[in-house]
């Protein structure tokens, strides 16, 4: 095919034309504007937030892993190409007769590449559809005329290990441009991390901290360092002044860029709550056809495919998190993802899947018997679990501190397993409740967040659990016991929204989903040889 000169000018002619037929519910230009005008309300005199794309990963020789974009410059931008930075300053910079606030390098428009590789938005794509007025090739970027050293930079770690290309050279330019200069290694840039954050008061349990990096590093650019050395060996706070004002001559991944963007993201704008709603739902809706097609002799790969095969069927592109299908004990690992039990026989099966719709990720859990009905051991379990969700529930309102869900969690999961029996004194608890019961969710499943109480319009998950495996020390009745109900909430001023409802979730439901017929029971398909 390479070697056709007209089948290559063939399809160069078809990727260069618009695609149609597109979905119409994506975030709008207008989101992505208000968002970085937001950001730049927020951000501090004098400053630029830079925002890299995420590399491209390879998944075998020249296949690549499926391409997912930083969150946060799909937030600030629309944009979801690699090779790509964007820069937001607080404020009006002129250059020669231009006036701008922002300016994006994206990846350069390639027809070859394209026939290859898809579509690319490219600069005139980016002005068009994303509304953006000072958009380069990043490309350009090496000798652009901007001395970012007077600025403030703002901009999140960055993996060290995306090789040569222009993501790297993007990179390589902006520490150039901006003067960076940062600590030698990762660790010893965690160490002069904690060291700045440091009072005289959390001294001495730092410097054991930093000894502590030191020993489980073993990294010797950290064990070496100087200014590392010199606290260390005379830890009182004449020396914290002074090592403190060293590390202001260097410039490294800052707070503040979490603190900022964080500050935005936890809380939705009625488009993202939208996209979370259409997410939420129609996972929901894949959990209920599962509920009506789920039979013994069924294997969790099939499961698995029919989740995905409803995801698409509503245009969800991918999945918020590896889905989690796991019969008996395999439901009792909190990240099982094999999924390749060929039967799941009389056992319950827990189901932790969730799509992700326009990028916004839904996580939603159930916990079915695979023959219908629950034991009597299974049903005092998923019912206790279920009183948990339900007491959290009442507290998923504006000001509640999100401590409390877990320590609401905690307590009627006490209380029901001391009652059942299962455990003896309290603190055992933690043998089979082994995991927060809240998150955060958005364009990330385990989304940013920064405030440590509940506001109205963030969307948290509400997922209480016990799991009980093969082994454990109470009576064997309740091995292989697992056991997750998991709902997406969004936040009010005096309750909560359940977007995932339409999932059953109380036993006597799933029991009646569970009896109903599903079409896919009756699709038969040749035997494999
Ligand atoms: N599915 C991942 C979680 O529940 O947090
Ligand atoms: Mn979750
Ligand atoms: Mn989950």
């Amino acid at each position: 095919m390479r070697s056709s000169l007209l089948v290559i000018w063939l399809l160069c002619i078809i990727s260069v034309s618009a695609q149609e037929n597109l979905p119409k519910d994506y975030l709008s230009a207008g989101f992505h504007k208000g968002r970085r005008d937001e950001l730049r309300k927020r951000m501090p005199e004098n400053s630029v937030v830079a925002i890299f794309a995420y590399p491209e990963r390879v998944f075998s020789r020249d296949v690549s892993y499926t391409y997912h974009p930083n969150p946060d410059l799909y937030y600030f931008s629309g944009y979801k190409e690699a090779e790509s930075m964007l820069l937001i300053f607080k404020e009006d910079q002129k250059i020669g007769d231009k006036t701008f606030n922002e300016v994006f390098f994206v990846r350069q428009r390639n027809p070859m590449e394209e026939v290859w590789t898809g579509r690319r938005l490219g600069v005139e794509g980016v002005k068009k559809q994303l509304g953006f007025q000072e958009v380069y090739n990043s490309g350009e970027f090496k000798n652009f005329s901007l001395d970012l050293s007077k600025y403030n930079l703002i901009y999140d770690r960055m993996p060290d290990d995306i090789g040569a290309g222009m993501l790297s050279s993007l990179m390589k330019s902006f520490k150039e441009k901006g003067n960076v200069k940062e600590p030698a290694s990762k660790p010893l840039m965690g160490a002069y991390s904690a060291i700045r954050n440091t009072t005289p008061q959390s001294l001495s349990r730092r410097v054991n901290q930093i000894k502590g990096m030191i020993a489980n590093s073993g990294d010797e650019v950290l064990k070496n360092d100087p200014i590392v050395n010199e606290l260390i060996n005379k830890p009182d706070s004449v020396t914290l002044v002074s090592v403190q004002q060293k590390l202001k001559s260097y410039n490294f991944p800052s707070e503040d860029y979490n603190r900022l963007v964080a500050g935005l993201r936890e809380i939705k704008t009625p488009e993202e709550l939208a996209l979370l709603r259409k997410s939420s739902f129609l996972s929901a809706v894949a959990h209920a056809e599962v509920m009506k097609a789920i039979q013994p002799n069924m294997s969790e790969t099939e499961l698995h495919g029919l989740f995905m095969y409803v995801h698409k069927k509503y245009g969800a592109e991918d999945e918020g998190y590896p889905p989690i299908v796991g019969a008996g004990g395999n439901g009792c690992i909190l990240h099982y993802t094999e999924n390749n039990a060929t039967k799941l026989n009389n056992q319950l099966v827990l189901m932790d899947v969730g799509a992700e719709y326009h990028g916004y990720s839904a996580d939603v859990t159930r916990t079915v018997p695979a023959n219908g009905k629950f034991t009597p051991e299974q049903k005092a379990i998923y019912d206790l679990v279920y009183q948990a969700q339900e007491e959290v529930f009442k507290l998923c309102k504006e000001g509640t501190p999100f401590r409390d869900l877990n320590i609401r969690t905690t307590e009627v999961l006490t209380e029901g397993l001391l009652k059942l029996g299962i455990i003896k004194q309290k603190s055992e608890v933690s043998l089979y409740y082994i995991h927060g019961v809240s998150h955060h969710l958005g364009l990330d499943v385990h989304d940013k967040s920064i405030t440590p109480t509940l506001k109205e319009n963030m969307v948290i998950t509400v997922e209480p659990g016990i799991y009980i495996p093969k082994g454990s020390a109470c009576d064997q009745k309740w091995w292989d016991i697992g056991v997750r109900i998991e709902d997406d909430v969004i936040i009010g001023k005096t309750s909560c929204e359940n977007i995932s409802a339409a999932a059953p979730r109380k036993s006597e439901d799933v029991e009646k989903a569970a009896a109903k017929k599903s079409v896919v029971n009756d699709m038969v398909l040749p035997a494999m040889k």
